[in-house]
């Protein structure tokens, strides 16, 4: 097959960890005979100093052109001061909501050879199988009016939290598709003890339920959520919220995995392109340190294959190698423990890499003996 791909590596670490993807997407290429073209555009802090903003036209040009977008991160320090609209998280909010990308797919799952880096017990985490799908393009993030005003000669800010009922529907909707695919169980998260927007968000999981007779609909308020996924992460199967609530909970989730630098995700839209990205940010302390962990974006980069091009054996042959590299003991900064071996991003990449190649060769020589 041939495939287009955007690549948007963003600032910081996802400079590296997006180089690390494409050549493992290379070495996929060479075992299964597919034709994948980079092309490469700016977005975020990268983005503003050579162009003056955080998403220029043509990165939204590039990516609408393309088959699937993989992207690194975006953020820095210095930028950390710059207006509102002129900041690089801005570009990625902007690209989310050019494509349209309102629903975002974040699986954590159990690593049994990474139980000692999580600093909860084995036997809490042991199974954990879950995935949160976080609304990405509307409530707080979006929300008008959110700025700064004056009220009573005091200083004020305000932030809007806005849903269309259609926009509650269609996320929850991929939740429960997804859901039957699984264990048959939602969870939705919201805090209608309180926000009115929670209220009417169980009244949409409530109507959409109705479509699903073999799916479970649990409601969770939030910060009961928050102790759940510590307490008793196994509960969960398809975890749906809006956008802030999923951001706060995917965070806390990846703990369950053993670090931020483990959890991939997609994002889906009704006509695609979809975009695939860690969960991480830029991490800009270890920035060009060749010390960020790879893996993130490399099992982005096998969502893509997936969801994307429905390459099912490409994507398990590269969730396949990332398990057994942790499974031999090799381990970057954040998920090292004491005796195994640490790696840096590179040699994590040339890991996996090989375990891919080599893999191949396994199957042909199993082959011929069949
Ligand atoms: C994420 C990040 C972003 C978000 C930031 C960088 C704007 O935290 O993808 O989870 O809040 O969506
Ligand atoms: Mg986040």
């Amino acid at each position: 097959m041939r495939k287009q791909i955007a690549v948007l590596p963003g600032d910081g670490i996802g400079q590296e960890v997006v180089k690390g993807a494409v050549e493992i997407l290379r070495a996929i290429g060479e075992r299964f005979d597919h034709q994948f073209r980079f092309t490469y555009g700016e977005i975020g802090g990268i983005a503003l100093d050579s162009t003056g903003t955080p998403l220029p036209d043509d990165t939204i040009e590039l990516c609408k052109a393309s088959d699937a977008v993989l992207l690194g991160a975006v953020g820095g320090p210095k930028w950390d001061h710059n207006p509102p609209h002129l900041r690089p998280e801005q570009g990625l909010l902007k690209i989310r909501k050019e494509l349209g990308l309102y629903a975002n797919l974040r699986p954590t799952s159990y690593y049994a050879s990474l139980a000692d880096s999580s600093p909860l017990r084995r036997d809490v985490i042991e199974e954990v199988d879950m995935v949160i799908v976080r609304e990405l393009t509307g409530g707080l993030y979006f929300g008008k009016p959110s700025e700064r005003t004056y009220s009573n000669g005091e200083e004020a800010a305000v932030d809007t939290l806005y849903y269309e009922r259609a926009e509650m529907k269609r996320v929850i909707q991929q939740a429960f598709e997804l859901a039957q695919k699984r264990r048959q169980k939602v969870t939705s998260v919201d805090k209608a003890n309180v926000l009115e927007s929670s209220r009417m968000w169980r009244e949409v999981a409530e109507d959409v339920a109705k479509n699903f007779p073999n799916v479970t609909l649990e409601h969770m308020l939030v910060d009961n959520a928050a102790m759940q996924l510590i307490k008793n992460p196994k509960q969960f199967d398809v975890v749906v919220t809006e956008n802030m609530f999923g951001d706060i909970l995917s965070d806390e989730a990846s703990v369950l995995t053993g670090s931020l630098g483990m959890l991939p995700s997609a994002s889906l839209s009704e006509q695609g392109p979809y975009l695939f990205e860690p969960i991480h940010g830029s991490a800009p302390d270890i920035k060009g340190l060749n010390l960020a962990n790879p893996i993130a974006m490399i099992l982005s980069a096998a969502m893509m294959l997936r969801i994307s091009f429905g390459m099912t054996e490409e994507a398990d042959a590269v969730e396949c190698a990332v398990q057994q590299v942790l499974e031999n003991g090799y381990r970057t900064k954040d998920i090292y423990s004491f005796g195994k071996n640490a790696v840096t991003t590179d040699e994590m990449v040339e890991a996996i890499k090989a375990e891919i190649l080599d893999n191949g060769t396994i199957l042909h020589i199993m082959g011929a003996y069949a």
